[in-house]
């Protein structure tokens, strides 16, 4: 099948592009890197073999969009690209807004008639305060959580009126690498989820990892979430784009593994993964943070047949071997650090020794 993956050099989405060029699919990528860097699709193309084909398009620019893809014809949409972070849609709304709604409409205009797997998330539900299913009445607390529910009821609404179907996957919190380390979460800015804060303490960029809150009511009194693999995510999305949904229906999965984690469990499984001490510093509770949300994944095993796969070891681990990776590659090449002399006049110059390597284009923010 030809698959578009919007947001397909993004965290979540350069995995779904791994997971669906390895099962044989052809994909198509579009992203305006506005959280994402291009040498993402040179790691694609090393871990699954195949480079994706890259349209560097703003998804907020309708009339664009449908000019480039009207050369295409898709089997599928992944549609992941968008902002999410809840604590910027507060300070930026109408940012949110345009993106992750006005975006949303512009490509299923753009892709008209295929089938349509919206990327999702728990947030629509809001305060959940233990396990949240399908059924639960929506009521996000943030605009980013608003903004993607809206974006679901645009995609309702569109199925309603054209015929087709759609998946809406609300994925609860991904985390972890491709067991490669060559791909992982990389934010322009300072990260603001957990696993890639413990992933700088771990390797010594940050010095100490900030806890909020230590008196919820939970079993060792830290915050309780759904961590779930990202790759396991990537394989929800290829399952959704592969099955038959049904005409005018658009099916609603939560993404998770059904159990929860809580700040100090996630701690504990760096700590193993890495083999020294994390540093912590307990700080007061975080406005707007629930003590428990997991995903009920009953509905995403029987509709999809998606089972998370891994656990939060296996998460750990490849979301330390990422980072690692991703601190080399901001170490100056071998010949940098040493000066050479200037060759003779008329000598050949010396020839440059390379580190093995890739390096990215630009350094990392967010240290
Ligand atoms: N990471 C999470 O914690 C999480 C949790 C639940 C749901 N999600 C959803 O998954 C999707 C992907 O999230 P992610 O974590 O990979 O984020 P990300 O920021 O890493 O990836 C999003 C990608 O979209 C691109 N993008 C942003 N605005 C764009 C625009 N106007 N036009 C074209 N491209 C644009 C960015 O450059 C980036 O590559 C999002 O829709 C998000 O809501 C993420």
């Amino acid at each position: 099948m030809r698959i578009l993956v919007t947001g397909g050099t993004g965290y979540v989405g350069s995995h779904v592009c791994v997971d669906l060029i390895a099962a044989g699919h052809d994909v198509v990528v579009v992203d305006n890197l506005a959280n994402s860097r291009y040498d993402v699709l040179d790691r694609i193309a090393a871990i699954a073999g195949k480079r994706p084909r890259f349209l560097c398009l703003d998804i907020r620019h309708g009339a664009l969009l449908r000019a480039a893809l009207r050369a295409y014809r898709f089997d599928g949409v992944a549609h992941l690209a968008g902002m999410r972070s809840t604590e910027e849609s507060m300070r930026e709304p109408s940012d949110y807004y345009r993106s992750n709604v006005a975006g949303t409409a512009n490509v299923i205009d753009a892709a008209s008639g295929c089938p349509f797997v919206l990327s999702s998330s728990a947030s629509v539900y809001g305060d959940v305060a233990g396990v949240a299913d399908e059924d639960r009445p929506p009521a996000p607390t943030s605009a980013y959580g608003r903004s993607k529910l809206a974006a679901e009821m645009l995609v309702r609404d569109v199925v309603d009126a054209r015929g087709g179907h759609a998946w809406v996957l609300r994925v609860f919190n991904p985390a972890g690498a491709h067991k490669s380390g060559r791909l992982g979460d990389d934010p322009r800015g300072a990260p603001c989820n957990l696993v890639p804060r413990l992933e700088q303490v771990a390797v010594g960029v940050r010095e100490r990892l900030a806890v909020y809150g230590s008196d919820y009511a939970t079993g060792d009194g830290t915050a309780v979430r759904d961590y779930v693999h990202v790759m396991d995510v990537a394989r929800a999305h290829r399952f959704a784009l592969e099955s038959r949904g049904i005409e005018r229906e658009v099916g609603v999965c939560n993404l998770g593994t059904g159990r929860g984690s809580s700040v100090l469990d996630v701690v504990a499984a760096f700590e193993r993964a890495s083999g020294r001490r994390i540093p912590c510093r307990i700080e007061s509770r975080r406005r707007g943070d629930a003590a428990e949300c997991r995903a009920d994944v009953q509905r995403a095993r029987r509709q999809l047949g998606f089972v998370a796969l891994r656990g939060l070891d296996e998460l750990c681990a490849d979301a330390l071997r990422w980072r690692r990776y991703w601190l080399d590659c901001l170490r100056p090449p071998l010949d940098a650090a040493v000066e050479q002399p200037t060759p003779a006049a008329g000598a050949p110059p010396r020839q440059r020794r390379m580190r093995p390597r890739p390096r990215p284009r630009r350094l990392p923010s967010g240290l």
